[in-house]
């Protein structure tokens, strides 16, 4: 990426010549002004050392009475951590036996002769240094604070970078930047919207977009052809490590395209800014069918760095003496199914009856398992109803080692193949199982619609406008679970980092998903009418995607939450610490809209 200091190597719009990152031996000898908080101070009795920090990073500077003016001593001899300085000085050698290797200014320090104390500060709530183990509240209470540590600054810039990074690979591949308001009508995305009371229009509300998801559809109308934004999108949802209220999508949408010009598209753009910040990505991406990947690891997120596949051991336990396989078995759309996890098998016993509470949150009724010792010995509490050649033929396809942990799903497939993915991951974690380097795969043709048990309908998996497989029209009246749709999304590392599919671009078409999910044609218009209105205007056949930018930079930066990688995030309970949001507004604003308080 761009090289701050090359760029801006003097530093002249500032109050200083240089900045606390950039100073090297070669600049032995250079008078320079720096400016940066005071991170730490040693009085070394009459000569006082202080580590200056500024966004680039930490250099010493050297208070000397024999050298610094008077002024400068006392500034050093009163001065506390966090006060913001400047100095003037000289850069020299620290000597050979002084060198810190660990710091990139390490070789030098700057001998201080004039200072200036630019303010003063409260002592901090916390430590400004990385690896703290401050609680996160206090971290987000004092934010500020906290973006001064070193690794909060290299994350505001790695994001920064790769945001720059796809502006320019889409920019230089003709796309345009088009803003969408946030203040507008609900776009489904399946969240709760976040609403705004309307003033002008008492007892109406806008709703945030949950993505610009019908805006860009109505750019293509436009005749834009290849918009692109980087887009703030609102969803009241339950908060989650990798989910916020407010989240940054880079939207892309094309038109007059076919699904493999858009993936191959959206590949190149990606391959192009992962590139600019060093990380390879290899094209054509890897595609896995949406069934295929459920199969295969139970998740439509798979993490491939390691393997632990789910394999099917319905036929070998058909007609088995453990009543609950038996009977999945000869159930119509029931499985046996396990994994391996390599290495559990050496756990104690209570550790492996834990785990079947894991399975509980994922919706296991229970766990049955087999361990299988280091001596060769077997135990598990159901190993007695099985025949030796079920256990020969468990063991083969299981590929058993001594040290396994086979751990069974019996059921309908679906719910079996989302336990075992579960267990997948969590047992990757607990085993800490190596994921090197990082993992890029698109998962491809997700069914069009899922049953939504609450609401007695059939609901879009991605979004109502999604394009269904036009082969597999037909069962729609037959069997509308199994129709596939055009879609595809990114998987990074085992999250969901991005998705898409082809949109309808035919009114009749449109309307008629519309009504099979259960809207009458009065509501699809009075919610989507400009839409419809729309595609009847020589609407072009078009298909988009959505990169989860907080999901995509907190993978690149290796932390394990997209609030590392967002200035202001917000607490699970939906907080922002540092400013009490939200809050009570007057009695007078809830008038002026036209709203009372229950
Ligand atoms: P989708 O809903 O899959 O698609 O969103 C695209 C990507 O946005 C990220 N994401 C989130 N990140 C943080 N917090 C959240 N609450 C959150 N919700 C989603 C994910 C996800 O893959 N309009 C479609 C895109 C399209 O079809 O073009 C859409 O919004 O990484
Ligand atoms: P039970 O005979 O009910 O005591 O079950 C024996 C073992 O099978 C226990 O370890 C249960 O947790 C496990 N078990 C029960 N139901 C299932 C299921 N549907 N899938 C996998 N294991 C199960």
């Amino acid at each position: 990426m761009a090289d701050a200091q090359a760029i801006n190597p003097a530093n002249t719009h500032s109050m200083h010549t240089r900045t606390c990152g950039e100073l090297r031996s070669a600049n032995i000898g250079e008078e320079v002004t720096l400016t940066g908080w005071v991170a730490r101070r040693r009085d070394h009795g009459g000569l006082i050392f202080c580590d200056l920090r500024d966004r680039e990073g930490l250099t010493q500077i050297n208070f000397d009475p024999e050298h610094s003016d008077g002024e400068a001593f006392k500034i050093a001899e009163t001065m506390r951590p966090e006060w913001p300085i400047r100095v003037h000085g000289v850069v020299r050698s620290r000597g050979e036996d002084a060198v810190n290797p660990k710091l990139a200014t390490g070789e030098i320090e700057v001998l201080v002769d004039h200072a200036q104390v630019l303010n003063r500060s409260k002592t901090p709530p916390f430590q400004i240094e990385d690896g703290i183990e401050t609680a996160e509240e206090t971290r987000l209470r004092y934010r500020y604070l906290d973006l001064r540590r070193p690794e909060m600054a290299a994350r505001l810039r790695l994001r920064s970078d790769f945001t720059f990074a796809i502006r320019s690979a889409l920019h230089d591949r003709a796309f345009t930047e088009v803003e969408t308001p946030a203040l507008f009508k609900s776009t489904p995305e399946g969240a709760r919207d976040f609403v705004v009371p309307s003033r002008l229009q008492p007892g109406n509300f806008y709703a945030l977009p949950q993505s610009p998801q019908l805006l860009k559809q109505l750019l293509m109308v436009g005749g834009v052809e290849r918009y692109y934004q980087v887009a703030k999108c609102f969803r009241d949802e339950d908060l989650r490590a990798d989910r916020q209220p407010e989240f940054t999508q880079v939207d892309i949408e094309m038109s007059f395209v076919e699904q493999d010009d858009v993936m191959s598209q959206i590949e190149d753009v990606l391959a192009n800014a992962f590139s600019q910040v060093g990380v390879e990505m290899p094209t054509p991406l890897r595609r896995i069918s949406y069934w295929d990947a459920m199969d295969t690891y139970g998740s439509d997120k798979p993490d491939t760095r390691y393997g632990m596949t789910l394999v099917d051991l319905t036929d070998v336990f058909a007609g088995c003496g453990f009543k609950v396989f038996a009977s999945a078995a000869s159930t119509e759309g029931h499985v046996v199914k396990a994994i391996n996890a390599k290495g559990a098998g050496a756990w104690p016993r209570a550790q492996i009856d834990k785990l079947a509470k894991t399975a509980a949150t994922f919706g296991a009724k229970g766990l049955a398992w087999i361990a299988f010792r280091e001596d060769g010995s077997v135990n598990s509490p159901i190993v007695k109803f099985f025949t030796d050649e079920e256990m020969d033929e468990l063991r083969r396809r299981m590929d058993v080692e001594p040290g396994d942990l086979v751990m069974f799903a019996a059921g309908p497939r679906r719910e079996s193949d989302e336990i075992l993915g579960g267990m997948r991951s969590h047992m990757a974690d607990a085993l800490d199982v190596p994921r090197e380097g990082h993992d890029f795969l698109w998962v491809v043709d997700f069914p069009l619609f899922h049953w939504d048990e609450d609401g007695q309908r059939y609901e879009a998996e991605h979004q109502p406008f999604t394009l269904p497989h036009l082969d597999e029209l037909h069962l729609l009246d037959e069997d509308p679970l199994k129709m596939g749709s055009c879609t595809y999304d990114f998987v990074m590392d085992g999250f969901e980092a991005g998705g898409g599919g082809m949109r309808i671009h035919d009114a009749e078409l449109q309307l008629k998903m519309l009504e099979f999910m259960g809207f009458t044609e009065e509501r699809a218009r009075a919610q989507f009418g400009f839409l419809m209105e729309a595609l009847e205007f020589g609407a072009p056949p078009m298909g988009g995607f959505a990169l989860g930018l907080d999901r995509v930079c907190m993978l690149l930066a290796g932390t394990d939450s997209i609030r590392d990688v967002m200035a202001f995030p917000k607490t699970s309970s939906g907080s922002d610490l540092m400013s009490a949001a939200p809050s009570e507004v007057s009695l007078a604003q809830l008038k002026e809209v036209g709203l009372r308080l229950e």
